[in-house]
């Protein structure tokens, strides 16, 4: 639907019943009286929970795998940031489905195989505050980084899906959001117009066939409008109702986050767990498990540091074994060892509750594995993970080297069935990071993953 791609296409609204009648009593009094007929805010141990997933590294961890695992127990499936720039694989009896903007969870219906558009549209909802990716805005992002370019002699290498100058809009408060385009449409187009407008006086060699766009844009708000809802009355009735579980798709990662990660070589979005409150409208305290998705190496997509990079036979081979190559945008992804330095810069942001260590089985050949456990300047430890680029590319990695176990993992299907010299790769991240590994993968299908606990 090139147009009214969402940005941040989130889960919406039931009715807007509580909170709406002024004339109610006070909980405590509705209660009985005194303060404790007041509703406790915090969630009760076994209550409504939110569950997270989030990726750790620079993306592609295998999220949508672990969400398509958890969603079988979800009545909800969210996302809260970023668009189509993500590109999430599911594989599920032997059928491969890749998803940009939809949750992945989305497969995890009775009817998988009756999925058509009409099934989607009635399981999918779409937040009014979520703005809207226009046409102008991906040409933008093709523009500004041919810009960069030439200015700076090198660019983002963004997926061009329009996600940096959409979020620009946002924070410039011109953007256009769900609700506005389901409003006064006079009202819509004339800022349609001006915000086009501005984007020409940008780029001159932009062009923005405003009328055609507008015929379009029309035709998708009828379109999505049965799938619109208040995302805030809509999240408060799944968190305070029947009871709901809730599962929350992050997409991107914490490397990639505007604010924590590897910046101006980021996204425009918050990837790490605060983006799911302010995307969602959830308070935090409703959060529980946050599973933070690592892959047994590292990849990245794009430009920017990469300390643990190996631009020799080992990245070679970990990309060609693990099949590395973007879901969105086809490019190849960078391949090196992995870096317990990022991982527990990562679970510093985000709290995790437990790892779900993935793609395991790429790393099955090999007669040695490094890990980058510490980072050093001027032959010095630093304890911290640089904030600055130019630092952060001069790092040298401090690597313990494991051997490797040279055996396929890929029917594991329990812990014991993995080598011992696996598992100690496994209880050597945990250590490290400080955090339980829960799932371990093992290849691509759902079977592939082995239940730690
Ligand atoms: P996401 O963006 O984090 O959802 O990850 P992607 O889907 O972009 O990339 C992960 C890729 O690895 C997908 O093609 C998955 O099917 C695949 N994958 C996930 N887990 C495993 C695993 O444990 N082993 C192998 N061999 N492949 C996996
Ligand atoms: P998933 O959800 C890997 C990277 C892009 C680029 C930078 C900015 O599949 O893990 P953008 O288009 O967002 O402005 O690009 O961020 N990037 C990703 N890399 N996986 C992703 O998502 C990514 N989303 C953005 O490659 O370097
Ligand atoms: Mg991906």
């Amino acid at each position: 639907m090139s147009g009214t791609r969402a940005a941040a296409a989130a889960a919406a609204a039931a009715a807007a019943t509580a909170a709406s009648n002024d004339r109610a009593p006070h909980p405590a009094a509705a209660a009985g009286g005194g303060g404790g007929g007041l509703k406790r805010l915090r969630s009760e141990p076994g209550g409504n929970r939110v569950t997270v997933v989030l990726g750790a590294q620079w993306g592609d961890e295998g999220k949508g795998k672990v969400v398509d695992l958890l969603a079988t127990e979800a009545d909800l499936v969210c996302r809260c940031q970023g668009g189509n720039n993500a590109g999430h694989t599911v594989v599920v009896d032997g059928k491969e489905y890749d998803f940009h903007l939809f949750p992945s969870g989305i497969i995890n219906t009775k009817a998988i195989s009756l999925i058509g558009l009409r099934d989607w549209e009635k399981r999918l909802i779409i937040s009014d505050r979520a703005h809207v990716v226009f046409d102008f805005h991906q040409a933008v992002d093709g523009l500004q980084e041919v810009q960069r370019q030439a200015q700076e002699g090198k660019n983002i290498g963004t997926t061009k899906k329009g996600i940096g100058p959409t979020y620009s809009s946002k924070a410039a408060r011109t953007g256009l959001r769900v609700c506005d385009l389901l409003s006064d449409f006079n009202e819509f187009s004339s800022r349609f117009k001006n915000l086009a407008h501005q984007y020409k006086s940008m780029f001159p060699s932009l062009e923005v066939d405003t009328e055609g766009q507008l015929k379009k844009l029309k035709a998708y708000a009828e379109k999505i409008r049965p799938m619109v809802r208040d995302g805030v009355y809509f999240m408060y009735e799944a968190l305070h109702g029947s009871p709901k579980k809730i599962l929350v798709e992050g997409a991107n990662a914490a490397l990639l986050d505007i604010d924590f990660g590897t910046y101006p070589f980021v996204t425009s979005s918050n990837c790490t767990v605060g983006g799911v409150c302010t995307g969602l409208g959830i308070p935090p305290q409703y959060i529980g498990e946050v599973y933070g998705v690592v892959k047994a190496y590292t990849t990245r997509v794009g430009i920017g540091a990469f300390p643990t990079e190996q631009i020799n036979e080992i990245g070679d081979l970990l990309q060609s074994r693990g099949h590395e190559w973007g879901v969105t945008t086809g490019r190849k992804r960078r391949c090196g060892w992995l870096d317990l330095v990022i991982l527990r810069y990562a679970h510093m942001i985000n709290g995790f509750t437990a790892l779900a260590l993935t793609k395991l089985d790429i790393l099955d050949v090999l007669e040695e594995i490094k890990v980058g456990v510490a980072y050093k300047l001027g032959g010095k430890r630093i304890p911290y993970f640089p904030a600055n680029q130019e630092i952060l590319q001069k790092v040298e990695v401090e690597y313990e080297t494991m051997p490797g176990w040279k055996t396929d993992t890929t029917s594991a299907r329990k812990w014991e069935d993995l080598p011992p010299k696996a598992q100690n790769y496994i209880r050597f991240v945990e250590n490290h990071v400080g955090v339980a590994v829960k799932w371990v993968g093992v290849g691509k299908s759902r079977e592939s993953m082995i239940q730690l606990f």
